[in-house]
């Protein structure tokens, strides 16, 4: 039995051996940054659901910043994400002076070469737009003095939450400024669409976040079968193995477009097959195996945070093929529709589930639907009231 190393990546956040479907975002920010400060892209914003890949878009984004030789700062929005980006900033412009110290007391730059002490001892009062405005500064005149393409900034923020909006102004703020300043920066930024909603749609006469809805929105979903079928073949046949027709036409059609499912199916389709070739047998069995992984590593735990009357509304919805009225779920859990709009704000602050269009919701989650059904959902679906008068369902 071949034992070679499987190649895919089931993992949140973990690149894939093939990033399938998205080369056309990755090009239009490249292209961004190569053309200078004042291009939409450069501030981009990324939406979708868990598991659709924002986390490994960012990191390939950080990847086209790195090989145009540019600084990256990656974060993730939770608190103190402004403080540590002024740290990191500080540090690697510190840093970066220590290094080009020599050079620099060769050549008269605006003072800094003499006060880069100085900066060290003023750390504490020091703001995030201090600290990048003195950095892309510095960066300038370097670019300048050795005639070298511009050397920009790249943040990359991942996780935007509404539950730290007031840092989401800070740093929004100072963006705006840089960026009508000119400065050689970019943002890239990534969330669900639950959690950035809310501050996209903050109403206050002077939204502070207008840089959120400036930006450039890339709502990332559903690869074609195309992309699913070269996310599943090439790193096989990199790795020196090859899929049987039917097997492949399986594997791409369980997958649903959903690019965790590329890395599920994949990883396990290619631990079952028995040598060289993965066959129907092989997929079938990493199919099914992928799917529970799924329900463990995605549903299960979305599931478990939530009460049991919320877990019913879910169940409640998983009977349709579609987006849910919410006037027919609550007809389902026999309450008031002003009692299930609870529920349904609720499910929405969980980010389990988003309106779709007027008077309708869907699950937030792919194969979410699938999940409850499989294991909640019963055929004899029956609504029983609790001691409380809520709903349940029988067995929860
Ligand atoms: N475009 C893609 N092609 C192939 N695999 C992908 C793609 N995007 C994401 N993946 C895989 O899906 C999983 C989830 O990606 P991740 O970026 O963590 O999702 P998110 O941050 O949206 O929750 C990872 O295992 C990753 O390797
Ligand atoms: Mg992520």
């Amino acid at each position: 039995m071949n034992r070679r190393r499987n190649p895919f990546r089931a993992t949140l956040g973990a690149t894939p051996p093939v990033l399938v479907g998205r080369s056309d975002v990755i090009e239009d920010f490249a292209l961004a940054l190569d053309e200078g400060p004042g291009f939409h892209e450069r501030v981009t914003l990324v939406t979708g659901a868990r598991g659709v890949g924002k986390t490994v878009l960012l990191n390939a984004l950080e990847d086209a910043a790195e090989e145009r030789v540019w600084w990256v700062i990656s974060e993730t929005a939770t608190p103190g994400f402004v403080n540590r980006i002024r740290d990191t900033a500080y540090r690697r412009m510190v840093g970066h002076l220590r290094e080009n110290r020599q050079r620099l007391s060769a050549i008269t730059l605006g003072g800094y070469a003499l006060n880069w002490e100085d900066t060290e001892v003023h750390r504490p009062t020091t703001t995030l737009r201090d600290v990048l405005t003195e950095f892309l500064d510095l960066q300038h005149q370097l670019d300048e003095r050795f005639h070298q393409e511009p050397v920009g900034l790249l943040i990359t923020l991942d996780e935007l939450h509404y539950s730290v909006s007031d840092e989401v102004i800070d740093f929004g703020t100072v963006i705006q400024h840089l960026v009508r300043e000119n400065a050689n920066i970019a943002v890239a930024m990534a969330g669900i669409p639950a959690a950035i909603k809310p501050l996209l749609a903050s109403n206050e006469a002077q939204n502070p976040v207008t840089f959120l809805r400036r930006a450039n929105r890339v709502e990332l979903g559903a690869v074609s079968d195309e992309d699913v079928a070269i996310g599943l073949v090439k790193p096989v046949e990199d790795a020196g193995r090859s899929w049987e027709p039917e097997a492949v036409a399986a594997a791409v059609a369980a997958c649903g477009g959903y690019p965790f499912m590329i890395q599920l199916v994949g990883q396990w389709s290619f631990h079952y097959a028995q040598g060289d070739v993965i066959d129907l047998a092989a997929a079938e069995r990493g199919i099914a195996k992928a799917q529970r992984k799924l329900g463990q590593l995605v549903h299960e735990p979305a599931l478990a945070d939530l009460s049991d009357v919320d877990r019913t509304y879910l169940a409640a919805m998983a009977r349709d093929d579609g987006p849910s009225r919410t006037a027919d779920i609550a007809e389902r859990l026999r309450v008031s529709p002003q009692y299930a709009n609870q529920y349904r704000r609720r499910l929405m602050d969980a980010e389990m589930i988003r309106p779709v269009k007027t008077g309708y919701v869907d699950f937030e989650l792919p194969y979410m639907r699938d999940y409850l059904r499989e294991h909640i959902v019963t055929d004899a679906f029956d609504l029983v009231l609790g001691e409380d008068e809520q709903p349940r369902l029988p067995g929860l």
